[in-house]
């Protein structure tokens, strides 16, 4: 379907900087944007105009890191770090997905909440267990969202119940057969992290790999990191416990990356990965602050994830602020050089950054997917006449999700 909106838009222009159109004209062809303009071109005369007014459209946002089964316990559990919250609260949680009944209540109530927040894609941690898996990608299928979605991959230091043992080259394969016809919702490999999966299976999952997608955590937490070295004493670092399983690349993403040290940050640059920055994570589970600006600066592919439930809240204009905050704590903490990050910075993190796993996605700009949302801001008491980039920062700020007027993802309104 092709159609013209006419409204306020505003998108990433470069890493630091945002343009504005206002009172334009997108021009949607196919899914695509075909371009922005002030004056509508003769050609697209007869095609169907939306008009959103005063709103404001901004490109969707992409979630690049969250867990769907940890959903059902968001803001709780909030008093422990990594590891006692994983054997605490996360393992419990996740094991309940064995049993078809809770999760289908579970992934409705976490599918349902995705399509209506700032996300239009994700990718996305699942449990073990292959049914309740294929159920979620089915559910994320119909929703018109872009997801990827993995089926964890875990065979040590975890419960029985979510323990694969020697069933996980088998499960992982059945699982991908059974899930290969979906349109909307694709397959990713998802090893947890070093500490709940052996040498051995990384190198399986490396092996079947064929150009599939990878996500998984990095050094997240201290405790975290030293277990690593000593489940792993001979590789070189925590990173190259992926890297020698050929699971790094540019379709890899690495969760956290708050502790990288030199030689692991070049392995990401050189394997151009993809870092996963979830600050509100961070933050609750005490895991420490990445080094964003550095990242940023010497152009390691980086985006933004809530990191749902070691983040409570879905939102991106959430894990933006949260970004920016973050920031601002480890300039005034760890490194007086390191500026803080721009509220433009923080929103390219969550749309081109986090987009561009998808390919041509996170701008308003020709030859880029028609992500959008529509945002409505009039209950704001903008007393001061602001201009369209101060409405957008004070909606991030202040009514995040709830601004949301409308969504479009490849360019069909959900
Ligand atoms: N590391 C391994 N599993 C998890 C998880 O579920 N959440 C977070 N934040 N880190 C992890
Ligand atoms: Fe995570």
């Amino acid at each position: 379907m092709n159609f013209i909106i006419k409204s306020n838009f505003i998108t990433s222009e470069s890493k630091n900087s945002l343009k504005t159109y206002e009172n334009h004209y997108l021009v949607c062809e196919n899914g695509v944007i075909s371009g922005v303009f002030r004056a509508l071109p003769e050609q697209y005369k007869n095609l169907d105009i939306i008009d959103y007014k005063d709103k404001i459209i901004i490109s969707g946002m992409t979630d690049l890191h969250i867990h769907a089964p940890q959903y059902a316990f968001r803001g709780l559990g909030m008093d422990l770090e990594l590891i006692d919250w994983l054997n605490t609260y996360t393992f419990p949680e996740e094991s309940k997905y064995n049993d078809l009944e809770y999760a289908e209540k579970a992934y409705n109530s976490f599918v349902k909440a995705l399509k209506n927040s700032s996300s239009t894609r994700a990718c996305i941690f699942a449990t073990v267990h292959n049914d309740a898996t294929a159920m979620l990608m089915d559910m994320l299928d119909k929703s018109g969202l872009i997801t990827l979605v993995g089926k964890v991959n875990m065979n040590r230091n975890c419960p029985e119940s979510l323990c694969e043992k020697d069933t996980y080259i088998d499960n992982t394969k059945s699982w991908l057969e059974s899930v290969s016809g979906l349109k909307n919702c694709k397959p990713i490999l998802t090893p947890r992290f070093t500490p709940s999966c052996t040498d051995y299976l990384m190198q399986i999952l490396g092996e079947i790999r064929n150009n599939l997608p990878v996500q998984t955590h990095l050094s997240e937490n201290l405790s975290e990191i030293e277990w690593v070295k000593s489940l792993c004493p001979e590789a070189e670092n925590y990173a190259d416990t992926y890297y020698r399983a050929n699971l790094m690349g540019n379709n890899s993403i690495f969760a956290h990356c708050v502790y990288c040290t030199p030689k692991e940050i070049e392995l990401l640059k050189q394997t151009k990965s993809y870092i996963a920055h979830c600050p509100q994570s961070n933050m609750n589970l005490a895991s420490g602050i990445a080094p964003v600006r550095y990242y940023l600066d010497n152009d390691l592919n980086i985006g933004l994830g809530t990191d749902i439930a070691g983040g409570a809240n879905i939102s991106m204009f959430r894990a933006i602020t949260d970004a920016i905050g973050m920031s601002k704590l480890y300039m005034r903490l760890i490194d007086e050089s390191a500026k803080p990050l721009s509220f433009a910075e923080g929103f390219y993190l969550a749309t081109v950054g986090s987009g561009s796993f998808f390919g041509k996605v996170g701008k308003l700009e020709k030859g880029y997917a028609f992500d959008a949302l529509v945002l409505d801001d009039s209950e704001l008491d903008n007393i001061n006449k602001l201009k369209l980039t101060d409405r957008l920062e004070r909606i991030s700020y202040y009514l995040e999700d709830r601004a949301i007027y409308a969504k479009y993802v490849n360019g069909i309104k959900i």
